[in-house]
């Protein structure tokens, strides 16, 4: 069949498999603060919504933005629209250049875009603390940048199967101060009472990739739009997998690893091609591994290459070797004396 017959097909059948959303009462926006940004000459005017998700319509490039404001100070808004760049290089944010009265306008509207959360009241119900996190997850709005299961967004790690590759004491020392272990991170500390980061921990250590299910369908449609490649469908598995949290965006490396020999930093992945041969690379995946400390009286280093043996499909180890080649330096053929 034609592709661009099929198309809106599939647009039509994701509609009705979504449509039930559009009408649930915790959807209605009318008279909050979103809405009235949704509205404002600033998102009419520089497209904000073309990456940003304001009340149930938006872009999924940047942070879904409802409640901004409860995660990011006025100060810290100021700075960054000002200049993204300086905040985080590499940002896909556009500097827009606001002129002074419509910096400030636009720092008023996403400081006003907030809720109350209700972590009080999570921690004293009488229920798993599996659950309390799953809830906390939830209230803290959490999926503005992660992905689990088929929602949230890819700005930080998809959180999918965040159980097999972080130890739960590390896990909790992040959510304590996320800048205080990685001080350039644009993940924001939302001073989250002690134990409602045991609760979160917990939620977090038992994703092994349960809720894989719920996004099969989303993945077949981003596949069909990227055009189904294999290289594409490997960049996909990834973020997914989160392979991105150890070796880097576009598997560049420079991820810290404290105490890990030699330079205390997590392998760039963009040669690997090169050194394993797609059996070795399969093999490679299933090992556990073990990571050499540079100063044995140290603590050992928090990270190590998880086991993703039986997680992976052969379909989604292939893809991903087709996607790491991309970036290999190509092989010579012959060799010069
Ligand atoms: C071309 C895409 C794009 C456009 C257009 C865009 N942004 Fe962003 N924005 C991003 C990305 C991506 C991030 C997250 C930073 C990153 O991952 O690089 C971000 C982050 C943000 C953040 C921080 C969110 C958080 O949760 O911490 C705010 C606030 C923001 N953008 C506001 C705006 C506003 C207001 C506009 C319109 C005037 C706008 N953005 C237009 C891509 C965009
Ligand atoms: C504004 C976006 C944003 C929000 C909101 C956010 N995070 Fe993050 N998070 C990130 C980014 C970006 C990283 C990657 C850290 C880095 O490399 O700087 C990250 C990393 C993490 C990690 C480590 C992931 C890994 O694979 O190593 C965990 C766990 C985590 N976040 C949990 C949470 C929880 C729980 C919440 C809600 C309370 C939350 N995050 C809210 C952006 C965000
Ligand atoms: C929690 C951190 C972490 C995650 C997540 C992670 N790795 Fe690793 N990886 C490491 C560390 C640390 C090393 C270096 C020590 C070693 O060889 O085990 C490594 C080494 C490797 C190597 C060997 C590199 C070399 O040059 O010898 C490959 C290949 C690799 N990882 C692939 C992957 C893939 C593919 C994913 C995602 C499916 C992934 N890793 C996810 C931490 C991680």
């Amino acid at each position: 069949m034609n592709r661009y017959f099929i198309i809106p097909l599939i647009a039509l059948y994701t509609l009705l498999l979504t449509g039930a959303r559009f009408v649930t009462p915790e959807d209605d926006w009318t008279g909050t603060p979103q809405a009235d940004f949704m509205q404002s000459e600033i998102v009419q005017s520089y497209q904000c919504t073309s990456c940003h998700t304001i009340g149930e319509r938006g872009g999924t490039v940047g942070p879904i933005l409802n409640y901004v404001g409860n995660r990011r100070p006025k100060d810290w808004l100021k700075r960054w629209l000002a200049d993204p760049q300086l905040v985080k290089p590499g940002t896909k944010m556009p500097s827009f250049n606001l002129p002074p009265a419509q910096l400030e306008m636009t720092v008023d509207y996403l400081t006003s875009m907030k809720k109350k959360f209700n972590t009080k009241e999570i921690l004293a119900k009488n229920i798993s603390l599996e659950k309390k996190g799953e809830l906390l997850f939830e209230d803290y709005n959490c999926i503005a940048c992660h992905r689990v299961g088929s929602e949230g967004r890819f700005v930080g790690p998809e959180l999918t199967w965040i159980g097999l590759r972080k130890t739960q004491a590390w896990e909790k020392e992040w959510l304590a101060d996320p800048p205080a272990f990685k001080p350039n991170t644009f993940m924001p500390n939302f001073n989250i009472p002690e134990k409602g980061i045991e609760a979160l921990a917990e939620f977090l250590h038992l994703q092994q990739g349960q809720k894989n299910e719920d996004s099969q369908r989303w993945e077949f449609r981003t596949n069909f739009f990227l055009g189904n490649t294999d290289k594409e469908r490997g960049e996909l598995v990834f973020k997914r997998f989160g392979c991105w949290s150890c070796h880097g965006e576009s598997a560049g490396g420079g991820v810290e690893n404290p105490n890990m020999a030699p330079d205390e930093l997590m392998p760039a992945l963009k040669k690997t091609t090169n050194t394993f041969s797609m059996q070795e690379f399969v093999t490679r995946l299933k090992k556990k591994k073990f990571v050499k400390p540079l100063d044995a009286s140290k603590p050992a280093p928090p990270f190590f290459c998880p086991d993703y043996g039986n997680h992976m499909n052969e379909t989604e180890i292939s893809d991903l070797y087709a996607y790491l080649k991309s970036f290999a330096p190509k092989k010579s053929k012959w060799k010069f004396k």
